[in-house]
């Protein structure tokens, strides 16, 4: 499929035009032939990504890349091409000898997903040099290549870098893991390369948190180059998707656990880890966000998720919507209904009160609150995140 999308807004034809909000990654995602592409449960539109399948798998994603990434020597002719494909270089001052417990799992956060971005932005530029996704001709072609050249080794070093800070620090580097991408088409794939972006940058004020807080402020200023670095990525994903490239005001907060969960959820292979252990947060059992290209508006939206055998006091359950930074939003569950292990219900989604653009991350807690902050949401989750994108 040629991707009307990128050619329209790169060639700046009709940008504002671009049908992206309609088909979107949800129209995109089912055509791999393998039968379980179109599970895109990222944002809402579609089911939580199922087990990685026995019948038809995709072939995982396996590290190193050919430049011995993710062991790459300081000093090393690898680094410095790294170095020249990401524009620039690790930051060269000196590296802190200790860092506080708390900072140390948020890097280990930052560097398991960093390394599960590199896949993934690996496989997106392989798949578009190779004609595998068609991204048009000329022009509008070679301004993706040259953007996601950047980003991928830009991406190496952001992990590169984590790594580096937890190694210096005498604590546990991250490994890598083998991962899945449940993407078959550019659009796709861009879309969820945005909401993933998104994510991943609602927890780096999580970083900005914990540092400020337990004493390791000399990493703040980094963490906050690596915002605005992510920040400008994801503009270019969502105008090429034919979105604004700001999406809000101030960008909706997340908790660690959130992005920690949904990649485990999404992409990694379960068992594939070198280390997943060492990485002290927990992995939340799935939310699946049921209803189909959310509009702008008030309305019911109805979720799901899997118990897990033992029988679950519904009534005693709660679903949160972290929106920007305002106070989370606690709705009650609706129309519960169980069959077997599955667990559907309805629950209000207050948009026109709140204005919840951009991403909204939903949870289900055993406890109606109220939270005072995403932390707080997380701390009370059994089931998420939902992950909810307003245009
Ligand atoms: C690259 O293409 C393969 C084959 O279609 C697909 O399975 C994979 O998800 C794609 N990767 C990305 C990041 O889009
Ligand atoms: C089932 O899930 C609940 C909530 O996530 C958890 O507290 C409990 O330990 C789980 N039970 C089993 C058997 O996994």
């Amino acid at each position: 499929m040629l991707s009307q999308l990128a050619v329209t807004a790169l060639l700046g034809l009709t940008a504002s035009a671009a049908p992206w909000n309609q088909g979107g990654w949800n129209g995109g995602n089912g055509g791999d032939g393998h039968g379980w592409g179109g599970n895109g449960g990222w944002g809402g539109h579609g089911n939580p990504p199922p087990p990685p399948p026995e019948n038809c798998p995709q072939e995982p994603f396996k590290f190193p890349l050919q430049n011995g990434f993710p062991s790459v020597a300081v000093g090393s002719p690898q680094l410095l091409a790294i170095e020249k494909q990401a524009h620039g270089t690790l930051p060269n001052g000196p590296l802190p000898s200790k860092i506080q417990d708390a900072t140390a799992t948020t890097l280990q956060l930052i560097a398991f997903n960093e390394i599960f971005e590199v896949a993934y932005f690996t496989s997106l530029l392989n798949n578009i040099t190779s004609g595998a996704y068609n991204v048009g001709e000329g022009a509008a072609k070679q301004i993706v290549i040259n953007a996601i050249t950047a980003v991928q080794g830009q991406e190496q070093l952001h992990a590169l870098g984590a790594n580096a800070i937890l190694q210096t620090a005498g604590r546990t580097t991250v490994q890598p893991c083998e991962y899945v991408f449940p993407v078959a088409d550019f659009d796709s794939s861009i879309a969820l390369a945005s909401t993933f972006t998104d994510v991943v940058l609602r927890t780096l004020q999580d970083a900005l948190n914990n540092f400020g807080t337990d004493g390791d402020d000399e990493l703040l200023a980094l963490i906050g180059g690596v915002i605005g670095q992510e920040g400008e990525q994801n503009g270019f994903y969502r105008n090429i998707g034919g979105k604004i490239p700001s999406q809000l005001p101030f960008l909706t907060r997340s908790a660690g656990p959130f992005a920690f969960s949904v990649l485990n959820q999404m992409f990694v292979v379960p068992g594939s880890c070198g280390n997943l252990n060492a990485i002290n947060l927990p992995i939340f059992a799935p939310l699946t966000v049921a209803t189909k290209n959310i509009q702008a508006q008030d309305q019911d939206l109805s979720f799901s998720f899997k118990s897990n055998g033992t029988s679950t006091d519904t009534s005693k359950l709660h679903i949160v919507y972290i929106n920007q930074q305002n106070v989370p939003v606690v709705e009650p569950l609706k129309n519960v209904q169980t069959q077997g292990e599955t667990v559907s219900f309805q629950a209000a989604f207050p948009f026109e009160k709140n204005l919840m653009y951009g991403l909204t991350i939903a949870a289900v807690t055993n406890s109606a609150g109220p939270f005072a902050s995403a932390d707080d949401v997380a701390a009370k989750t059994l089931y998420g995140p939902g992950l909810i994108e307003i245009q």
